[in-house]
């Protein structure tokens, strides 16, 4: 059930107004990056982990991670201008390769262990799956303030990543998609245009990805006190 990981930052993280991406931001004073690298690390399921970055900022993650005692290899990889473009470069990066790959966002550090073996499982035995939770609010369709329709709650869930799948399905998915110049909401919708069948996995509302300020207090809050403070 093992599993190379691609973990992607080369955002630039807008919507969290700190003047830097946000893969830098220091939580209990870690970057945050490095708490996601972490997770991998500590799966022994996980083989290996190609990490996306923007090229402007590769020199400052390889002094992150060379400062960090990771067991794994780490590949640095150079992203794309949109998060589909960093994916299939980590995607082409290690052509010839025949496992399972997650697709995983930089900006998700609490996705916990047992989250990611059950979707190993799902990944092994149905070739793509990703965690996903049933949204918790009602949700209306709305154009111009006006509102079109209420979705029926029961059917709807939250995307999360994870995402896994078989490399050569993702793989020809995103070749597809960049030869139609085609852009979708996430990895698991471009498989899906070609007809496969993505199961969903019941994930955790503490996979949170951390996208907002207020997403940053949320996490500070969910990093165990406890745990002493480590300096990088
Ligand atoms: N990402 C990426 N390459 C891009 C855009 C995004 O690797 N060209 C990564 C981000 O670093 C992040 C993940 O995709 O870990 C999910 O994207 P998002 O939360 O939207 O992060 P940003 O794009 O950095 O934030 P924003 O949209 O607010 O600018
Ligand atoms: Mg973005």
């Amino acid at each position: 059930r093992s599993y190379h990981a691609i973990v992607l930052a080369a955002g630039q993280g807008k919507r969290m107004k700190a003047g830097e991406n946000k893969q830098f931001i220091k939580i209990r004073n870690k970057p945050l990056i490095i708490h996601t690298l972490e997770l991998f690390n500590r799966d022994s399921w996980c083989t290996s982990i190609s990490l996306v970055v923007n090229p402007k900022e590769e020199e400052r993650i390889r002094d992150l991670i060379n400062n960090t005692a990771f067991q794994k290899n780490v590949q640095i990889v150079k992203g794309g201008k949109e998060r589909q473009q960093s994916v299939f470069e980590g995607l082409k990066s290690m052509e010839g390769y025949s496992g399972m790959v997650f697709i995983h966002d930089g900006a998700r550090p609490f996705v916990s262990l047992d989250s990611l073996h059950e979707l190993a499982e799902a990944t092994f035995t149905h070739q793509a799956a990703l965690l996903a939770v049933p949204v918790t609010d009602t949700i209306k369709q709305v154009k111009n303030n006006k509102l079109l329709e209420t979705l029926d709650r029961s059917t709807l869930w939250a995307a999360q990543t994870p995402q896994g799948f078989h490399y050569d399905m993702i793989f020809k998915a995103h070749q597809l998609a960049d030869e139609q110049n085609y852009t979708g909401t996430d990895d698991a919708s471009l498989v899906e245009r070609t007809g496969q069948q993505v199961e969903i996995v019941q994930g955790s509302y503490d996979n949170i990805k951390i996208t907002t300020p207020e997403d940053l207090k949320r996490a500070q809050a969910f990093i165990d006190p406890e745990e002493p403070e480590e300096k990088i």
